[in-house]
């Protein structure tokens, strides 16, 4: 047993105040320690922002093109992104143990491509997801669909039992044909996610009005990313996503399928993190390109 410490010239720097201990995300600052852990480990804390590549595609489409062979298409490029949002049949089966950046998991789930999409349910236990040590819990929110009742009672059944253990909760905002996708009515999905618990929204990026809707949002905006487009037309909508507001991006298709995904990551966060513009990013990915692995 150590003897007593008895020594008098302890330092308590008694004329240096102690920290507040603020948070660096909106809206972040209520919540408990395990949960700003998970959420500054997927928002770096020097920008405030992240670059989350989205490859949870199969779950509702099978083996969507660029993302056939996970192990040989993601796993290289995954240590560029800040967070991978993946199902978590891809996490067990193909995620290396070792992998140090955030996990964001898919919990919801039930239609597929086939069917009415909108009537997901919950599919992931929040034991598994703390089981599984991952840093938020995504669901889909139906705003105006079929079964928007169902999908939103699948996000606040997710808040709850993510405040049971510390786990974020991520409402992705569903678009459809069905519905518009315009400022007004992100706003309305967006501010409904936040409203309802969830810590984090991702929402799509509209040329009109975008900054109304981060701002009308009292918790951070990831930009989705939506169907391949050119490099250059995709970096400049992830620049004026994050100059409008954003906090960061949650890019899929076109991260992945661009001809050198492991390039568009890295200029992807060069906007995000760096602001740099779209064509200086667009001139790393170049010098950076190599092309893709093909399964
Ligand atoms: C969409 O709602 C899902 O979350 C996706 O499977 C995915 O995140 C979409 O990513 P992207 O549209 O950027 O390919």
């Amino acid at each position: 047993m150590p003897e007593a410490d008895t020594r008098d010239d302890k330092s308590f720097h008694e004329d240096i105040p102690s920290p507040e201990q603020g948070f660096f995300l909106k809206g972040s600052g209520a919540y408990d320690w395990g949960m700003k852990n998970r959420l500054a480990r997927i928002f770096r804390p020097d920008s405030g922002r992240t670059v989350m590549l989205a490859i949870d595609h199969g779950y509702f489409q099978g083996p969507t093109t660029g993302l056939e062979r996970v192990d040989l298409n993601i796993v290289p490029i995954a240590p560029y992104a800040d967070a991978l949002m993946l199902t978590r049949g891809i996490l067990r089966s193909t995620i290396p143990a070792t992998f140090r950046g955030g996990v964001v998991m898919r919990a919801s789930g039930g239609p597929s491509i086939l069917k009415d999409l909108s009537n997901e349910r919950i599919a992931v236990d929040i034991e598994d997801a703390a089981r599984m040590n991952v840093h938020a819990v995504a669901v889909q929110v139906f705003v105006g669909g079929e079964y928007e009742t169902q999908s939103i009672e699948n996000l606040t059944r997710l808040v709850d039992a993510g405040f049971r253990y510390g786990i974020p909760v991520l409402g992705v905002t569903a678009v459809g044909k069905e519905l518009t996708r315009d400022a007004r009515y992100l706003g309305l999905a967006t501010r409904i996610c936040a409203e309802l618990g969830a810590q984090v929204v991702k929402t799509y990026y509209v040329d009109e009005g975008f900054e109304k809707v981060t701002a009308g949002c009292p918790v951070p905006i990831v930009m989705a990313g939506g169907k391949k487009l050119p490099e250059l037309e995709a970096l400049d909508m992830a620049y004026r996503a994050v100059q409008e507001g954003a906090a960061g991006v949650d890019m899929g298709r076109n991260i992945f399928q661009s001809e050198s995904p492991a390039a568009m990551v890295r200029a992807v966060a060069k906007v995000v993190h760096e602001g740099a513009r779209p064509a200086e990013a667009h001139e790393l990915y170049r010098e950076l390109s190599v092309p893709a692995v093909h399964a």
